[in-house]
Protein backbone atom coordinates (compact mmCIF):
# COMPACT_ATOMS: atom_id res chain seq x y z
CA UNK A 1 0.00 0.00 0.00
CA UNK A 2 1.28 3.16 -0.96
CA UNK A 3 1.14 6.92 1.15
CA UNK A 4 1.71 9.07 -1.15
CA UNK A 5 -1.16 11.17 -3.04
CA UNK A 6 -1.95 10.72 -6.41
CA UNK A 7 -1.51 13.49 -9.09
CA UNK A 8 -4.77 13.86 -10.72
CA UNK A 9 -4.14 13.48 -14.47
CA UNK A 10 0.06 12.76 -13.40
CA UNK A 11 -0.23 17.17 -14.12
CA UNK A 12 3.43 18.37 -13.34
CA UNK A 13 4.50 14.58 -13.16
CA UNK A 14 8.07 13.76 -14.80
CA UNK A 15 7.37 10.68 -16.45
CA UNK A 16 10.51 10.13 -18.04
CA UNK A 17 13.54 11.73 -20.50
CA UNK A 18 13.56 12.73 -24.15
CA UNK A 19 16.12 14.30 -26.55
CA UNK A 20 13.36 14.87 -29.21
CA UNK A 21 11.20 18.06 -28.03
CA UNK A 22 10.71 20.35 -24.72
CA UNK A 23 7.29 21.77 -24.24
CA UNK A 24 7.78 25.02 -22.17
CA UNK A 25 5.40 28.36 -21.49
CA UNK A 26 8.62 30.18 -23.05
CA UNK A 27 10.02 28.07 -26.08
CA UNK A 28 8.59 24.77 -27.55
CA UNK A 29 11.77 23.54 -29.19
CA UNK A 30 12.38 20.26 -31.77
CA UNK A 31 15.83 18.70 -30.69
CA UNK A 32 17.12 22.16 -30.84
CA UNK A 33 15.01 23.98 -33.04
CA UNK A 34 12.85 26.60 -31.96
CA UNK A 35 9.11 26.22 -33.59
CA UNK A 36 8.83 30.00 -34.67
CA UNK A 37 12.58 29.28 -36.90
CA UNK A 38 11.29 25.82 -37.88
CA UNK A 39 7.63 27.62 -39.06
CA UNK A 40 9.83 30.06 -41.04
CA UNK A 41 12.63 28.52 -42.41
CA UNK A 42 11.86 24.64 -43.11
CA UNK A 43 9.66 22.35 -44.76
CA UNK A 44 7.47 19.85 -43.34
CA UNK A 45 10.06 17.03 -44.18
CA UNK A 46 12.88 18.58 -43.11
CA UNK A 47 11.17 18.83 -39.57
CA UNK A 48 10.46 14.89 -40.17
CA UNK A 49 13.96 13.97 -40.97
CA UNK A 50 15.07 15.90 -38.03
CA UNK A 51 12.52 13.91 -35.82
CA UNK A 52 12.83 10.98 -36.87
CA UNK A 53 16.45 10.84 -37.38
CA UNK A 54 17.71 13.39 -35.11
CA UNK A 55 19.95 15.71 -36.91
CA UNK A 56 19.40 18.58 -39.76
CA UNK A 57 19.24 17.11 -42.59
CA UNK A 58 22.19 17.40 -45.53
CA UNK A 59 21.11 18.64 -49.34
CA UNK A 60 21.47 14.62 -50.14
CA UNK A 61 20.07 13.68 -47.25
CA UNK A 62 16.82 15.58 -47.48
CA UNK A 63 16.72 14.59 -51.33
CA UNK A 64 17.46 11.03 -50.08
CA UNK A 65 14.72 11.40 -47.89
CA UNK A 66 11.72 13.00 -50.07
CA UNK A 67 12.56 10.58 -52.30
CA UNK A 68 12.08 7.70 -50.05
CA UNK A 69 8.65 9.25 -49.08
CA UNK A 70 7.56 9.69 -52.65
CA UNK A 71 8.28 5.90 -53.27
CA UNK A 72 6.36 4.58 -50.07
CA UNK A 73 3.26 6.65 -50.62
CA UNK A 74 1.13 3.29 -52.61
CA UNK A 75 -1.37 1.50 -50.16
CA UNK A 76 -1.23 -2.22 -50.99
CA UNK A 77 -4.36 -3.57 -51.91
CA UNK A 78 -5.29 -4.96 -48.40
CA UNK A 79 -5.41 -1.56 -47.36
CA UNK A 80 -7.53 -0.46 -49.87
CA UNK A 81 -10.01 -3.13 -50.09
CA UNK A 82 -10.43 -2.26 -46.50
CA UNK A 83 -11.11 1.30 -47.16
CA UNK A 84 -13.88 0.61 -50.12
CA UNK A 85 -15.30 -2.01 -47.42
CA UNK A 86 -15.45 1.31 -44.61
CA UNK A 87 -17.05 3.97 -47.28
CA UNK A 88 -20.84 2.67 -46.64
CA UNK A 89 -19.59 2.57 -42.34
CA UNK A 90 -18.36 5.95 -42.88
CA UNK A 91 -21.64 7.36 -44.68
CA UNK A 92 -24.06 5.60 -41.98
CA UNK A 93 -21.83 7.04 -39.54
CA UNK A 94 -20.99 4.16 -37.38
CA UNK A 95 -17.17 5.00 -38.33
CA UNK A 96 -15.67 8.26 -38.22
CA UNK A 97 -12.34 8.93 -40.42
CA UNK A 98 -9.94 8.54 -37.31
CA UNK A 99 -11.79 5.15 -36.80
CA UNK A 100 -10.69 4.14 -40.44
CA UNK A 101 -7.33 5.20 -39.79
CA UNK A 102 -6.50 3.32 -37.20
CA UNK A 103 -7.37 0.37 -38.38
CA UNK A 104 -5.45 0.90 -42.17
CA UNK A 105 -2.61 1.31 -39.96
CA UNK A 106 -3.19 -1.58 -38.05
CA UNK A 107 -3.78 -3.24 -41.50
CA UNK A 108 -0.62 -1.51 -42.72
CA UNK A 109 1.41 -3.51 -39.89
CA UNK A 110 -0.02 -7.10 -40.99
CA UNK A 111 1.18 -6.26 -44.82
CA UNK A 112 4.47 -4.70 -43.59
CA UNK A 113 7.44 -7.39 -43.40
CA UNK A 114 9.60 -6.15 -40.54
CA UNK A 115 6.35 -5.46 -38.73
CA UNK A 116 7.40 -7.87 -35.77
CA UNK A 117 11.50 -6.40 -36.34
CA UNK A 118 11.92 -3.90 -33.53
CA UNK A 119 15.79 -2.84 -34.54
CA UNK A 120 16.09 1.08 -34.59
CA UNK A 121 17.02 0.47 -38.65
CA UNK A 122 13.71 -1.72 -39.14
CA UNK A 123 11.72 0.94 -36.77
CA UNK A 124 12.93 3.95 -38.73
CA UNK A 125 12.44 2.15 -42.20
CA UNK A 126 8.63 1.81 -40.94
CA UNK A 127 8.42 5.30 -39.60
CA UNK A 128 9.24 6.43 -43.58
CA UNK A 129 6.42 3.96 -44.48
CA UNK A 130 3.61 5.00 -42.23
CA UNK A 131 4.40 8.82 -42.78
CA UNK A 132 4.57 8.27 -46.34
CA UNK A 133 1.59 6.23 -46.24
CA UNK A 134 -0.80 8.04 -43.89
CA UNK A 135 -1.64 11.13 -46.37
CA UNK A 136 -2.65 8.31 -49.21
CA UNK A 137 -5.05 6.57 -46.95
CA UNK A 138 -6.79 10.51 -46.21
CA UNK A 139 -7.06 10.91 -49.02
CA UNK A 140 -8.56 8.19 -50.83
CA UNK A 141 -10.94 7.53 -47.97
CA UNK A 142 -12.09 10.91 -48.75
CA UNK A 143 -12.41 10.34 -52.53
CA UNK A 144 -14.57 6.96 -51.44
CA UNK A 145 -16.81 9.40 -48.97
CA UNK A 146 -17.19 12.27 -51.87
CA UNK A 147 -17.55 9.57 -54.38
CA UNK A 148 -14.55 10.57 -56.23
CA UNK A 149 -12.59 7.78 -57.89
CA UNK A 150 -9.54 6.85 -56.16
CA UNK A 151 -6.77 9.81 -56.96
CA UNK A 152 -3.90 8.20 -57.92
CA UNK A 153 -4.33 4.85 -56.86
CA UNK A 154 -1.27 3.21 -58.00
CA UNK A 155 1.18 6.00 -56.93
CA UNK A 156 -0.39 7.98 -53.82
CA UNK A 157 -0.16 11.19 -55.63
CA UNK A 158 2.10 13.20 -57.73
CA UNK A 159 5.54 12.35 -57.37
CA UNK A 160 6.75 16.39 -58.08
CA UNK A 161 4.52 17.19 -55.67
CA UNK A 162 5.84 17.67 -51.69
CA UNK A 163 4.39 16.14 -48.26
CA UNK A 164 1.48 18.99 -47.65
CA UNK A 165 0.67 19.93 -51.08
CA UNK A 166 0.35 16.15 -51.72
CA UNK A 167 -2.21 15.62 -49.27
CA UNK A 168 -4.11 17.99 -50.39
CA UNK A 169 -4.30 16.74 -53.87
CA UNK A 170 -5.19 13.29 -53.07
CA UNK A 171 -7.22 14.88 -51.19
CA UNK A 172 -9.69 16.95 -53.66
CA UNK A 173 -7.55 15.71 -57.28
CA UNK A 174 -6.79 19.51 -57.43
CA UNK A 175 -3.34 20.43 -57.50
CA UNK A 176 -3.40 23.40 -54.33
CA UNK A 177 -1.87 26.30 -54.74
CA UNK A 178 1.21 27.36 -53.60
CA UNK A 179 -0.61 29.34 -50.90
CA UNK A 180 -2.67 26.61 -49.09
CA UNK A 181 0.40 23.92 -49.94
CA UNK A 182 2.37 26.43 -47.67
CA UNK A 183 -0.53 27.04 -45.15
CA UNK A 184 -0.83 23.36 -44.34
CA UNK A 185 2.79 22.66 -44.56
CA UNK A 186 3.40 24.96 -41.26
CA UNK A 187 0.34 23.42 -39.52
CA UNK A 188 1.99 19.76 -40.02
CA UNK A 189 5.22 21.77 -38.77
CA UNK A 190 3.54 23.32 -35.58
CA UNK A 191 1.28 19.45 -35.00
CA UNK A 192 4.40 16.70 -35.67
CA UNK A 193 5.85 16.77 -31.75
CA UNK A 194 4.64 17.86 -28.40
CA UNK A 195 6.58 15.43 -25.62
CA UNK A 196 4.79 13.19 -23.28
CA UNK A 197 1.25 14.21 -24.64
CA UNK A 198 -1.13 11.67 -24.42
CA UNK A 199 -0.92 10.12 -27.54
CA UNK A 200 2.73 10.46 -27.37
CA UNK A 201 2.71 8.44 -23.97
CA UNK A 202 0.51 6.08 -24.81
CA UNK A 203 2.89 5.13 -27.72
CA UNK A 204 5.81 5.15 -25.16
CA UNK A 205 3.75 3.01 -22.90
CA UNK A 206 3.14 0.24 -25.57
CA UNK A 207 6.24 0.81 -26.65
CA UNK A 208 7.38 -0.24 -23.36
CA UNK A 209 6.00 -3.34 -23.40
CA UNK A 210 8.72 -4.20 -26.16
CA UNK A 211 5.36 -4.35 -28.47
CA UNK A 212 5.69 -3.20 -32.41
CA UNK A 213 5.58 0.11 -34.10
CA UNK A 214 1.97 -0.42 -35.76
CA UNK A 215 0.66 -1.04 -32.59
CA UNK A 216 2.38 1.56 -30.72
CA UNK A 217 0.62 4.13 -33.73
CA UNK A 218 -2.47 2.48 -33.35
CA UNK A 219 -2.77 3.17 -29.76
CA UNK A 220 -1.62 6.42 -30.41
CA UNK A 221 -4.24 7.21 -32.63
CA UNK A 222 -6.97 6.18 -30.76
CA UNK A 223 -5.66 8.17 -27.95
CA UNK A 224 -5.36 11.44 -30.72
CA UNK A 225 -9.11 11.17 -31.76
CA UNK A 226 -10.63 12.60 -28.15
CA UNK A 227 -11.89 16.13 -27.97
CA UNK A 228 -9.11 16.91 -25.45
CA UNK A 229 -6.49 16.06 -27.46
CA UNK A 230 -6.38 15.91 -31.26
CA UNK A 231 -9.95 16.06 -31.46
CA UNK A 232 -10.59 19.31 -30.57
CA UNK A 233 -9.17 21.24 -34.13
CA UNK A 234 -12.69 19.51 -35.59
CA UNK A 235 -14.97 20.20 -32.34
CA UNK A 236 -13.51 23.91 -32.43
CA UNK A 237 -14.80 24.28 -35.77
CA UNK A 238 -18.26 22.42 -34.92
CA UNK A 239 -18.38 24.94 -31.77
CA UNK A 240 -18.01 27.55 -34.61
CA UNK A 241 -20.66 26.47 -36.77
CA UNK A 242 -22.80 25.74 -33.77
CA UNK A 243 -22.27 29.54 -33.15
CA UNK A 244 -23.24 30.45 -36.13
CA UNK A 245 -26.03 28.86 -36.48
CA UNK A 246 -27.72 30.23 -33.33
CA UNK A 247 -26.53 33.44 -34.32
CA UNK A 248 -26.70 34.10 -37.53
CA UNK A 249 -23.94 34.99 -39.98
CA UNK A 250 -23.16 38.82 -38.81
CA UNK A 251 -21.12 39.09 -35.84
CA UNK A 252 -23.53 41.01 -33.23
CA UNK A 253 -21.16 41.15 -30.24
CA UNK A 254 -23.78 41.56 -27.94
CA UNK A 255 -25.48 38.32 -29.36
CA UNK A 256 -21.88 36.15 -28.98
CA UNK A 257 -21.29 37.75 -25.31
CA UNK A 258 -24.50 36.44 -24.13
CA UNK A 259 -24.05 32.68 -26.15
CA UNK A 260 -20.20 32.85 -24.37
CA UNK A 261 -22.43 33.88 -20.84
CA UNK A 262 -24.66 31.07 -21.57
CA UNK A 263 -21.59 28.47 -21.85
CA UNK A 264 -19.95 29.84 -19.09
CA UNK A 265 -23.00 29.55 -16.68
CA UNK A 266 -23.19 25.73 -18.50
CA UNK A 267 -19.70 25.31 -17.13
CA UNK A 268 -19.01 23.80 -20.94
CA UNK A 269 -15.36 23.04 -21.75
CA UNK A 270 -14.87 25.69 -25.28
CA UNK A 271 -12.99 23.00 -27.70
CA UNK A 272 -9.50 24.74 -28.81
CA UNK A 273 -8.95 26.69 -25.91
CA UNK A 274 -6.99 25.79 -22.53
CA UNK A 275 -4.08 23.55 -22.15
CA UNK A 276 -2.10 21.49 -19.75
CA UNK A 277 1.23 23.28 -19.97
CA UNK A 278 0.27 26.60 -21.94
CA UNK A 279 -1.19 28.29 -19.47
CA UNK A 280 -0.59 32.21 -21.04
CA UNK A 281 -0.84 30.94 -24.57
CA UNK A 282 -0.21 28.42 -27.25
CA UNK A 283 2.72 29.52 -29.55
CA UNK A 284 1.47 27.49 -32.02
CA UNK A 285 -1.72 29.37 -31.84
CA UNK A 286 -0.93 32.90 -33.19
CA UNK A 287 1.28 31.52 -35.88
CA UNK A 288 -1.12 29.50 -37.63
CA UNK A 289 -3.58 31.86 -36.66
CA UNK A 290 -2.00 35.02 -38.94
CA UNK A 291 -1.57 32.44 -42.40
CA UNK A 292 -5.23 31.24 -41.97
CA UNK A 293 -6.42 34.76 -41.56
CA UNK A 294 -4.47 35.87 -44.65
CA UNK A 295 -6.25 33.03 -46.57
CA UNK A 296 -9.58 34.11 -45.10
CA UNK A 297 -8.98 37.65 -46.34
CA UNK A 298 -8.19 36.23 -50.09
CA UNK A 299 -11.24 34.05 -50.21
CA UNK A 300 -14.30 36.55 -49.04
CA UNK A 301 -16.36 38.04 -46.66
CA UNK A 302 -17.62 35.07 -45.46
CA UNK A 303 -14.43 33.13 -44.13
CA UNK A 304 -13.01 36.77 -42.54
CA UNK A 305 -16.20 36.99 -40.45
CA UNK A 306 -15.75 33.64 -39.02
CA UNK A 307 -12.11 34.45 -38.34
CA UNK A 308 -13.52 37.87 -36.68
CA UNK A 309 -16.02 35.59 -34.68
CA UNK A 310 -13.31 33.27 -33.44
CA UNK A 311 -11.19 36.73 -32.66
CA UNK A 312 -14.13 37.59 -30.17
CA UNK A 313 -14.28 34.58 -28.62
CA UNK A 314 -11.04 34.49 -27.89
CA UNK A 315 -10.62 37.87 -26.53
CA UNK A 316 -13.70 37.33 -24.39
CA UNK A 317 -12.06 34.06 -22.94
CA UNK A 318 -8.78 35.56 -22.80
CA UNK A 319 -10.49 38.80 -20.50
CA UNK A 320 -12.72 37.06 -18.10
CA UNK A 321 -11.37 33.23 -18.32
CA UNK A 322 -7.83 33.92 -18.61
CA UNK A 323 -8.02 31.10 -20.42
CA UNK A 324 -6.04 31.09 -24.07
CA UNK A 325 -6.35 29.01 -27.38
CA UNK A 326 -4.42 26.32 -28.29
CA UNK A 327 -2.80 25.40 -32.22
CA UNK A 328 -7.04 23.54 -32.93
CA UNK A 329 -8.80 26.71 -32.50
CA UNK A 330 -7.05 28.37 -35.26
CA UNK A 331 -6.72 25.17 -37.01
CA UNK A 332 -10.14 24.34 -37.27
CA UNK A 333 -11.18 27.83 -38.65
CA UNK A 334 -8.27 27.57 -41.23
CA UNK A 335 -8.59 24.04 -42.54
CA UNK A 336 -12.10 25.48 -42.68
CA UNK A 337 -11.22 28.25 -44.80
CA UNK A 338 -9.16 25.81 -47.11
CA UNK A 339 -12.35 23.86 -47.83
CA UNK A 340 -11.55 20.64 -45.85
CA UNK A 341 -13.51 18.21 -44.43
CA UNK A 342 -14.04 18.77 -41.10
CA UNK A 343 -13.87 15.31 -39.93
CA UNK A 344 -10.15 15.05 -41.96
CA UNK A 345 -9.17 17.48 -39.50
CA UNK A 346 -7.90 14.90 -36.82
CA UNK A 347 -6.85 12.75 -39.50
CA UNK A 348 -4.50 15.16 -41.08
CA UNK A 349 -2.94 15.83 -37.51
CA UNK A 350 -2.38 12.39 -37.67
CA UNK A 351 -0.53 12.30 -40.59
CA UNK A 352 1.82 14.96 -38.81
CA UNK A 353 2.17 13.66 -35.74
CA UNK A 354 3.61 10.40 -36.69
CA UNK A 355 6.76 11.26 -36.99
CA UNK A 356 6.52 12.65 -32.86
CA UNK A 357 5.35 9.48 -32.45
CA UNK A 358 7.79 6.80 -34.03
CA UNK A 359 10.39 8.85 -33.02
CA UNK A 360 9.55 8.69 -29.31
CA UNK A 361 8.60 4.99 -30.04
CA UNK A 362 12.58 4.75 -31.04
CA UNK A 363 13.54 6.38 -28.66
CA UNK A 364 11.61 4.04 -25.87
CA UNK A 365 13.29 1.15 -27.41
CA UNK A 366 16.63 2.79 -27.38
CA UNK A 367 16.64 2.76 -23.63
CA UNK A 368 13.66 1.11 -22.76
CA UNK A 369 12.24 0.06 -19.39
CA UNK A 370 8.26 -0.88 -18.72
CA UNK A 371 6.01 1.81 -17.87
CA UNK A 372 4.47 0.58 -14.77
CA UNK A 373 3.01 3.10 -12.47
CA UNK A 374 0.74 2.37 -9.42
CA UNK A 375 -2.53 2.95 -8.69
CA UNK A 376 -4.00 4.15 -5.07
CA UNK A 377 -6.72 1.81 -4.16
CA UNK A 378 -9.77 3.28 -3.05
CA UNK A 379 -12.09 0.44 -3.39
CA UNK A 380 -13.71 -2.23 -0.15
CA UNK A 381 -10.98 -4.63 1.49
CA UNK A 382 -13.32 -6.98 3.61
CA UNK A 383 -15.83 -8.31 1.60
CA UNK A 384 -16.60 -11.92 1.46
CA UNK A 385 -17.39 -13.74 -1.82
CA UNK A 386 -19.46 -16.68 -0.03
CA UNK A 387 -21.97 -15.84 2.97
C1 LIG B 1 -6.70 20.89 -22.69
C2 LIG B 1 -7.44 20.63 -21.38
C3 LIG B 1 -7.92 19.18 -21.41
C4 LIG B 1 -6.45 20.82 -20.24
O1 LIG B 1 -7.10 20.43 -19.11
P1 LIG B 1 -6.53 20.54 -17.62
O2 LIG B 1 -5.08 20.84 -17.61
O3 LIG B 1 -6.99 19.31 -16.93
O4 LIG B 1 -7.24 21.83 -17.10
P2 LIG B 1 -8.55 21.85 -16.25
O5 LIG B 1 -9.63 21.11 -16.96
O6 LIG B 1 -8.21 21.40 -14.87
O7 LIG B 1 -8.87 23.38 -16.29
C5 LIG B 1 -8.62 24.32 -15.26
C6 LIG B 1 -9.81 25.27 -15.20
O8 LIG B 1 -9.94 25.93 -16.46
C7 LIG B 1 -11.21 25.60 -17.05
N1 LIG B 1 -11.00 25.34 -18.46
C8 LIG B 1 -9.93 24.74 -19.03
N2 LIG B 1 -10.10 24.65 -20.34
C9 LIG B 1 -11.29 25.20 -20.60
C10 LIG B 1 -12.01 25.38 -21.79
N3 LIG B 1 -11.51 24.97 -22.97
N4 LIG B 1 -13.20 25.98 -21.73
C11 LIG B 1 -13.72 26.39 -20.55
N5 LIG B 1 -13.06 26.24 -19.39
C12 LIG B 1 -11.86 25.65 -19.43
C13 LIG B 1 -11.67 24.34 -16.34
O9 LIG B 1 -13.07 24.22 -16.40
C14 LIG B 1 -11.14 24.54 -14.97
O10 LIG B 1 -11.98 25.44 -14.29
P3 LIG B 1 -12.35 25.21 -12.74
O11 LIG B 1 -11.03 25.31 -12.02
O12 LIG B 1 -13.30 26.32 -12.47
O13 LIG B 1 -12.95 23.85 -12.68
C15 LIG B 1 -8.62 21.59 -21.20
O14 LIG B 1 -8.15 22.91 -21.22
C16 LIG B 1 -9.71 21.37 -22.22
O15 LIG B 1 -10.57 20.51 -22.04
N6 LIG B 1 -9.68 22.14 -23.35
C17 LIG B 1 -10.63 21.95 -24.41
C18 LIG B 1 -10.18 20.83 -25.33
C19 LIG B 1 -8.98 21.20 -26.14
O16 LIG B 1 -8.92 22.25 -26.75
N7 LIG B 1 -8.01 20.28 -26.20
C20 LIG B 1 -6.82 20.45 -26.99
C21 LIG B 1 -5.62 20.62 -26.12
S1 LIG B 1 -4.18 21.00 -27.09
Amino acid sequence: MTTATPTRGLEGVIAGETEICSVEQGALIYRGYEIHDLAEHATFEEVAFLLLVGHKPSAEELRFFKDELVANRALPPQCVDYLRAAAPLLKQGSAVPMDVLRTCVSILGNTDAESQDNSPEANLRKAKRLTAKIPTIIGHMQNLIDGREIVSLNTGGDAKLGHAANLLYLMSGEKPSAEHAHVLDVSLILYAEHDYNASTFTSRVIAATLSDMHGAVTGAIAALKGPLHGGANEAAMEMLKEMRRDLGPENDPKKIDAWMQRAFAEKRKLMGFGHRVYKHGDHRASLLHALGRKIAERKGPEFVRLFELGEQVQRIMAEQKQIYPNVDFPCGMTYYTMGIAVPQYTPIFVASRITGWCAHIMEQHANNRLIRPIAQYTGPRDLKWKG
